[in-house]
């Protein structure tokens, strides 16, 4: 898969895309991340890619040639159009769900406003999605484009070497992780739970699904009104009814919490 960054900071961008895990799945050739720095597909002899805004407001807006040019010039170089998203606070909020959607393209656009942000009839013309990092605003969609690109490259086969790597994890099923522990077996006082140290894997794996589905009850009862996990397979409903019978804070819950009639 390959990801090419439209932005004014390349110099911001490349350097932690180039890193770690990301970094190490380009040299393996597993996907590649380019970054176009758009103030060079500027006509203008002061290389300037902003204007002040029609009907007047603060600050400046990007305007519509230096990024269709550069776009062009992208998309030329894959042969076709290429799938491209803008980074933006007004678009749909990003999730796991949308970047597994995403893994689908082999090969995305992914362009990153400044300023005020970007002539609307670029967004017309040229992107097919807008995303946002989450209800607030930056100052540039290097970030968001950041996030988008390694939740994206982290699930192409081979970058994690295993994919149970993300399946195992937050979000992929509906809840969040079970928490998790390393060495040493007590710190400050605190004790690892005795469960993971038993060597019982049944009992651990029983645990850490309780887990999950607590947590993600406690710190995010929106995503837990949203499970229709638990009442999908008879064997899922008796897990619930045991940590119904064990568990008061889960017999007690919030019933609004979970739907029984999904
Ligand atoms: C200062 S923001 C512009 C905000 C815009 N005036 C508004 O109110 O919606 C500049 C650029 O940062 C990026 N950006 C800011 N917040 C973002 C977010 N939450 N998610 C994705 N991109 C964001 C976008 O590319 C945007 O064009």
């Amino acid at each position: 898969m390959r990801f090419d960054i439209m932005t004014l900071f390349p110099e911001a961008v490349m350097p932690m895309m180039g890193a770690s895990i990301l970094g190490r799945a380009q040299k393996k050739g597993l996907l590649e991340i380019h970054a176009h720095q758009i103030r060079d597909y500027t006509t203008n002899r002061q290389n300037q890619v902003d204007d002040y805004p029609y009907g007047g407001g603060r600050g400046a807006i990007m305007q519509c040639d230096p990024l269709y040019n550069c776009w062009c010039a992208v998309c030329d170089e894959a042969g076709g159009p290429v799938h491209t998203v803008f980074l933006s606070p007004c678009g749909a909020v990003f999730t796991q769900q949308k970047a597994r959607s995403l893994l689908q393209y082999e090969r995305l656009v992914l362009v990153c406003g400044h300023y005020e942000g970007i002539d609307q009839r670029f967004v017309e013309e040229c992107v097919d999605e807008e995303i946002s990092l989450g209800d607030f605003v930056l100052t540039g969609g290097e970030l968001p484009a950041m996030a988008v690109v390694d939740a994206v490259a982290r699930m192409i086969p081979g970058v994690l070497g295993d994919d149970v790597c993300f399946t195992d994890e937050s979000h992929w099923a509906g809840l969040l992780e079970y928490p998790q522990y390393s060495r040493p077996e007590i710190w400050h006082g605190r004790q690892v739970p005795p469960v993971l140290l038993s060597g019982d894997h049944a009992k651990v794996a029983r645990w850490q699904k309780k887990q999950s589905i607590l947590r993600t009850m406690r710190l995010r009862p929106d995503l837990f009104r949203k499970l229709r996990f638990p009442y999908r397979t008879r064997a899922e409903r008796k897990f619930i009814e045991e940590l119904e019978a064990e568990d008061d804070e889960f017999r007690n819950r919030d019933p609004k919490n979970l739907d029984r009639s999904k």
